[in-house]
């Protein structure tokens, strides 16, 4: 088992909790994006059923992740790196990182509200979390009918920019941002 320091981020490097959660975290992403643009571009393909038919079960699986994760940055927040560049970059970097966690959260929260709410009921992993009912309830409903996918959208470009801004840090800067997330903490 690694040692209690290395689980638990510092100013020089994120620890494994940190480092699992975002890498596993994006690989999800990518999956459920995936999804998403094949519903959009691909629709009712065979391709398109196979990651579709995944869509609910991934997505409230992230949405899971992303308030274990919360909770976990929340109790890491005076450990963690600080933010390479100059003032104006470390304030662009956490406006950025502050959207990406409010539409983690909403994205997948409307649609769980809009599932609960809905006439089909809500079921993941086969397991069903919320029967049918009879007459929809508006108010679960509409507010995810109105920005889920708009916000969906949204947040898969703050997740385009937030990578390119990585490979900015790596290969352009070589400031070891990108390491740290990685990497996790340098040897003192
Ligand atoms: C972080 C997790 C999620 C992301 C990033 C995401 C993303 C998206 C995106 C981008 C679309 C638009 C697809 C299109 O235009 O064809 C979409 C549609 C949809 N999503 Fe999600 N989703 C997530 C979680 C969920 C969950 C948990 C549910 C169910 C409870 C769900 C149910 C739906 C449904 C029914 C649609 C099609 C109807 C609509 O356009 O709103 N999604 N999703």
């Amino acid at each position: 088992m690694a040692p209690a320091s290395r689980l638990w981020d510092s100013p020089s490097g994120y620890g494994s909790v940190t480092r699992a959660l975002h890498w596993g975290m994006a690989a999800l992403f990518a999956w459920q994006f995936a999804g998403a643009l094949l519903h959009l571009l691909a629709d009712k393909t065979a391709i398109e059923r196979f990651f579709w038919n995944t869509h609910f079960s991934v997505g409230f699986t992230l949405w899971l992740l992303v308030l274990v994760r919360g909770a976990w940055g929340l109790a890491n927040l005076r450990r963690r790196p600080a933010h390479e560049g100059s003032a104006r970059m470390a304030r662009a970097a956490k406006a950025g990182h502050l959207a990406l966690y409010a539409l983690m959260v909403a994205v997948p929260s409307l649609a769980i509200l809009r599932a609960v709410g809905g006439t089909r009921g809500f079921t993941v992993y086969g397991i069903q979390l919320s029967a049918p009912r009879q007459a929809a309830i508006p108010a679960l409903t509409a507010p995810g009918n109105a920005l889920h996918s708009l916000l969906g959208w949204v947040l898969l470009a703050l997740v385009v920019g937030h990578v390119v801004m990585a490979l900015y840090h790596a290969r352009v800067r070589r400031d070891g941002t990108l390491e740290r997330m990685t990497r996790g903490a340098l040897a003192p």
